[in-house]
């Protein structure tokens, strides 16, 4: 399959990057290898598509000392428990390598609303008063076009002021309280990269990316205010968009 690059207009004065090709879990890793080793602050994605993407940056041979490792959402469950995005992460990536990014975990165990006020507070120690500006936030799509713990029809995605929400009753499994990145803060990264693979995922690509911004899809609401939009799928999940696959 050969590599096909486009440009995809969801709106006229929005540009997307769409690559599709047999590996996109490569794609993502080289940006995060990329950004570590520029000492970026990079936010991760939880769900199982990215740990393709983790394992192949923890074998790249980088230093991540400088980088700052954030999360776009988090379910609130201990930090070892099989649900818990902190611990994959820690799994695919943070035990494989051997320089250390500093980790800013959300702490979900403590409860939606603490944690994400928790959150809010270290995001602030960060970035100050004004919209933290993450250099890479890595996001999945759920096939209903959730992304992170953005579900479609939540108050959530209406929120202009926090930069972390709790959500008590996700739209999809697992079915525990989460916290989440707000809109806002999704929309003030420099570089915003979707990771999505498998045919089950075309439906929501194409609703979330060939459509109007629309509540319904959450992802459509994601469009970075001046930071780049890229689409790393496999031609299954790009299956449904113009010119497809
Ligand atoms: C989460 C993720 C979520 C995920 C999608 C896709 O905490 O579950 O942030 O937004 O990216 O649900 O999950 P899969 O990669 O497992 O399909």
């Amino acid at each position: 399959m050969t590599e096909r690059k486009g440009i995809v207009r969801s709106r006229p004065s929005r540009l997307l990057r769409k690559l599709v090709v047999e590996d996109p879990a490569a794609v993502a890793a080289e940006r995060l290898v990329q950004a570590a080793a520029a000492g970026g602050h990079i936010a991760l994605a939880g769900g199982s598509t990215p740990r393709a993407a983790y394992e192949k940056a923890a074998a790249a041979d980088v230093d991540w000392s400088r980088a700052t490792i954030w999360f776009g959402d988090e379910r609130c469950v201990p930090p070892d428990h099989e649900h818990s995005n902190y611990a994959m992460a820690r799994a695919a990536l943070l035990d494989r390598i051997d320089t250390q990014p500093r980790v800013r975990r959300i702490e979900g165990e403590r409860g939606p609303d603490q944690a994400a006020a928790a959150y809010e507070d270290v995001l602030r120690e960060d970035f100050g008063e004004g919209l933290p500006e993450l250099d890479l936030m890595l996001l999945g799509l759920g096939p209903d076009a959730h992304t992170a713990s953005l579900f479609p029809g939540a108050a959530a995605l209406g929120e202009s002021e926090r930069l972390a929400v709790g959500i008590e009753t996700p739209g999809m499994a697992p079915l525990v309280s989460r916290v989440s990145l707000t809109l806002p803060v999704v929309n003030a990264a420099r570089e915003v990269i979707f990771l999505v693979s498998g045919a089950d995922k075309a439906e929501a690509v194409a609703r979330a990316f060939s459509g109007p911004a629309d509540p319904a899809a959450p992802a459509s609401l994601v469009r970075p205010c001046s930071g780049a939009l890229t689409l790393a799928l496999d031609p299954a999940a790009a299956g449904r968009l113009e010119g497809g696959a």
